[in-house]
């Protein structure tokens, strides 16, 4: 089993992450991860904070001369920004300044809810941890967790699908040739006409003082039958990948496949019927069963089905606004309207890397529940001994 936990706050000396459960003899640079790292902070939209963090990880352990070995990972992001926060963040008693105390909370950040549940007087103690910052470290992870998916044919690849009411047509392309276009495109999105009027109603929300959220997309190729499994809940795949992407800052909505839409139609024009053509065996494509369509998504009763997995996600818009919005001063009960000096106007190209990241994670931890082993050789062997297995089902 795959396993994660991550540390640090936004303004602290650095993010970690220790990963456990990766085989041993998995290829692993810090320049690959940092490329990941680069996408989270680009896309159109984004605000002062990603001048300052030019993020680069740091691998700290678990991995030799290019390789893990077998034991955790510790994965570290350095704040560059911490030069200006030593004593504002320190763990030091003497650095104590209660005039620095920040008592307004900002709607839509976990600040006030933080700050009752944890008897603070200062939402710094919220906000610190609560802020997406943490997500330079878990695309660090998911970068770690594609690496891994790939020696094994998957690729997981996230896409901006809709942004001020503008969707972004597939036009009938392949995931390779999306993937191809929106790694050119600002905005992750695959549709360069809808890409110029998205870039347009951002301009339209940043000049009003506003912000905006949208969807993002993810989709998994290569995935074999069999992740995930209907017996327990906690077990299936969708349960799974649902709780990953929404555990994600500003997520709001999850759906698989058609999701939502699936309410609105008849059974008939839903459910993904099943065909069967031996030839496709010989073509090296596991076994002879396919679908002409994936409204499912990829996953029918918790478990992979063959098919591309289609996960997507709404993001509300970036609660901190220059267009000031009214809070209460948690001290003096007096009314306020909470100003802002930097923050992303939209969000939502870096979301979209984010949500590849968690998914990532979560198909490599089914993958390794399923063919897991000590070393990479070892899950080697267990999936192709699977994948002939399939061949004759
Ligand atoms: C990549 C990313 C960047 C974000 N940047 C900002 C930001 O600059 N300013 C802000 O107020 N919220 C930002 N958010 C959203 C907040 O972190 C989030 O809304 C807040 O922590 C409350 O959590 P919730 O929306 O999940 O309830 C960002 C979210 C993500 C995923």
């Amino acid at each position: 089993m795959l396993r994660y936990l991550t540390a640090g706050e936004s303004h602290g000396p650095q993010l970690t992450a220790i990963i456990e459960g990766l085989p041993a003899g998995l290829k692993i640079s810090e320049e690959t991860i940092n490329v990941d790292l680069a996408r989270r902070q680009g896309g159109y939209g984004r605000g002062g904070r990603m001048l300052i963090e030019k993020d680069e990880v740091q691998i700290l352990s678990g991995v030799r001369w290019g390789e893990t070995i077998g034991s955790p990972v510790t994965l570290c992001v350095v704040n560059r920004d911490w030069v200006n926060w030593q004593e504002k963040m320190s763990p030091h008693e003497r650095h104590r300044d209660e005039k620095i105390r920040v008592t307004r909370s900002r709607p839509g950040h976990a600040d006030l809810p933080g700050a009752m549940k944890y008897n603070h007087r200062d939402v710094r103690n919220i906000l610190e941890r609560s802020s997406a910052r943490e997500t330079a470290v878990r695309v660090a992870v998911g970068s770690v967790a594609r690496a891994f998916l790939d020696a094994f044919g998957i690729t997981v690849s996230g896409f901006v699908v809709e942004l001020g009411g503008i969707r972004a047509e597939r036009r009938g392309l392949s995931s390779d040739r999306l993937r191809e276009l929106a790694a050119k495109s600002e905005l992750a999105t695959y549709d360069p006409g809808a890409e110029e009027r998205m870039k347009a109603f951002i301009d339209s929300v940043k000049e009003a003082g506003d912000t905006a959220g949208g969807v993002v997309e993810v989709v998994v190729s290569g995935v074999p039958v069999g992740l995930g499994s209907h017996v327990q809940w906690d077990r299936k795949l969708d349960a799974r990948l649902a709780l990953a992407v929404m555990s994600i800052q500003a997520i709001k909505g999850v759906e698989m496949g058609l999701g939502f839409e699936t309410a609105r139609r008849p059974g008939s024009q839903v459910h993904d019927e099943i065909y069967y053509d031996s030839t496709r065996i010989a073509r090296g494509e596991g076994a002879g069963f396919f679908r002409k369509t994936n409204n499912a998504g990829g996953i029918e009763g918790g478990i992979t089905n063959g098919e591309e997995i289609v996960i997507r996600a709404a993001m509300k818009p970036i609660p901190t606004l220059y267009k000031p919005l009214r809070s209460v001063d948690m001290l003096t009960k007096e009314s306020f309207e909470a100003t802002v000096e930097r923050s992303d106007v939209c969000a939502v190209p870096a979301a979209a890397v984010v949500a590849e990241s968690v998914v990532a994670i979560e198909v490599a931890n089914a993958f390794l529940e399923k063919f897991g082993g000590d070393s990479l050789a070892e899950v080697r062997r267990n999936y192709d001994g699977y994948i002939d297995y399939l061949r004759s089902f």
